[in-house]
């Protein structure tokens, strides 16, 4: 089958084997020419390792201290001459230079806000590893049914009180214009999103782990979070998905209360703002990313996903030293990002963005290439015109 990119929206419906193999191991070359992270983890579960910080996170620990790996995630394979999701060819991947480099690897394939994933898990973890030193907390997803009282939960994007009106993009046709958002309709849209993206299943998922006594002494466990720029406040950190993270933020202080006996510790990790598949569906943050990224790469400090976590597993998490936390308790690798002079360009560039002035005062270009590099596309390595004979790669699903 020959794939080409199909998309939708922010959505892009094919995904390229082959290609998705090429950023697999650019970003395991990436993982090596950093050298060994040396004390880093050994055994790690990755919950929503197949994309974006997650299969970031498994790369790091697996190429960087030779970890052996347990993904847990939600994809599709191919089916019906259509392919299989980027996820899933991420995994096959990663899974075969993991066997290739002796590194135990296996994945779960299903549903983790659910009880029986995580029986699925637990019993993987006994039956090949014992136990686990870290666990990464990866997930973004739009919707959960809760495991104890089946209710379905949806998230929303909306700012908490007023009407949110900006500058977004449309990435694909490079047209900038305004848009409002209407803030939520009620208390409840608050209360959703939280179920969804907030800490309980982290919480669920490290209760059940520790009952079924396969976390190691010194366990670590991580989750991410996002602050940004002034400018997406009213969307992202002061919106409903900020309300979710304050309450992700604010599950580490029962985590570490719970892992206190075994000498473990939890944390969050405040991350860069990148384009991943969860990332694209926010409005106004794409527009701000191809801004950023310009910034950053004319500066020479530009991290993607795999730079974002190689340095927070080698300088922060196993630095051989303290785990430097800022006054809310955080980690931050969202420094370079942050950083005074790099946000005051950027808030100057936004004044100037529009369609006329996008292709050269932004990284839009970089924006795209990036997006369809998700998806296994744009790889100078890779003939899109020749048949995809990898369509049946497959993880090792246990
Ligand atoms: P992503 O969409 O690339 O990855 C999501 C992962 O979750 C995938 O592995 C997917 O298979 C898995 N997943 C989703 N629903 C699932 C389910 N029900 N069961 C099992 N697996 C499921 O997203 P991304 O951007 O890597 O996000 C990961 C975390 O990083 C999120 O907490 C996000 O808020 C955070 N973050 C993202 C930033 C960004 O700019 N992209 C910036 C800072 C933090
Ligand atoms: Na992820």
């Amino acid at each position: 089958m020959i794939i080409q990119p199909r998309t939708r929206g922010f959505i892009c419906l094919t995904s390229h084997p082959e290609g998705c193999a090429q950023n697999v191991k650019n970003q395991i070359d990436y993982v090596k020419s950093k050298g060994e992270i040396k004390d880093g983890p050994k055994k790690v579960l990755v919950i929503g390792a197949s994309t974006g910080f997650g299969i970031a996170s498994r790369i790091s620990a697996a190429f960087g201290s030779g970890a052996a790996t347990i993904g847990v995630f939600f994809e599709k394979p191919a089916a019906e001459g259509k392919p299989g999701t980027a996820g899933w060819y991420n995994t096959a991947a990663f899974e075969k230079e993991a066997s290739a480099a002796g590194l135990y690897a296996k994945s779960i394939n299903g549903d983790a806000f659910s009880d029986d994933i995580k029986k699925q898990t637990i019993d993987l973890i006994k039956a090949d590893l014992g136990q686990v030193d870290l666990i990464i907390y990866s997930l973004a997803s739009p919707r959960r049914t809760h495991p104890k009282t089946g209710v379905a939960y949806s998230s929303v994007l909306k700012p908490i009180a007023v009407p949110f009106s900006d500058k977004t993009v449309d990435f694909h046709t490079g047209v900038v214009s305004d848009i409002t958002i209407n803030p939520i309709d009620n208390e409840e849209e608050i209360e959703n999103t939280i179920a969804v993206m907030g800490g309980e299943d982290w919480k669920f998922w490290i209760e059940d782990l520790k009952a079924a006594g396969v976390l190691a002494e010194g366990v670590k466990t991580v989750a991410y979070s996002y602050i940004g720029p002034e400018l997406t406040y009213p969307i992202y950190r002061n919106g409903t998905i900020g309300k979710a993270k304050d309450n992700l933020e604010g599950t580490v202080p029962a985590l570490n209360e719970l892992l206190a006996d075994l000498n473990g510790v939890s944390y969050v990790s405040v991350n860069k703002a990148l384009v991943t598949q969860s990332s694209s569906a926010i409005p106004v943050v794409p527009l701000y990313i191809s801004l950023l990224y310009k910034v950053m790469k004319e500066k020479g400090i530009h991290e993607g996903c795999i730079e974002q976590m190689q340095r927070l597993f080698a300088e922060r998490l196993f630095n051989g030293a303290d785990v430097q936390l800022d006054e809310k308790g955080r980690i931050r690798v969202d420094d370079l990002e942050m950083r005074a002079d790099v946000q005051a360009e950027v808030s100057e560039l936004w004044k100037q963005v529009s369609t006329e002035t996008l292709p050269t005062i932004s990284d839009i270009a970089g924006y795209r290439d990036e997006f369809f590099h998700l998806f296994g596309f744009n790889f100078p390595e890779i003939d899109y015109t020749k048949d995809s004979n990898e369509l049946t790669m497959i993880p090792s699903i246990a």
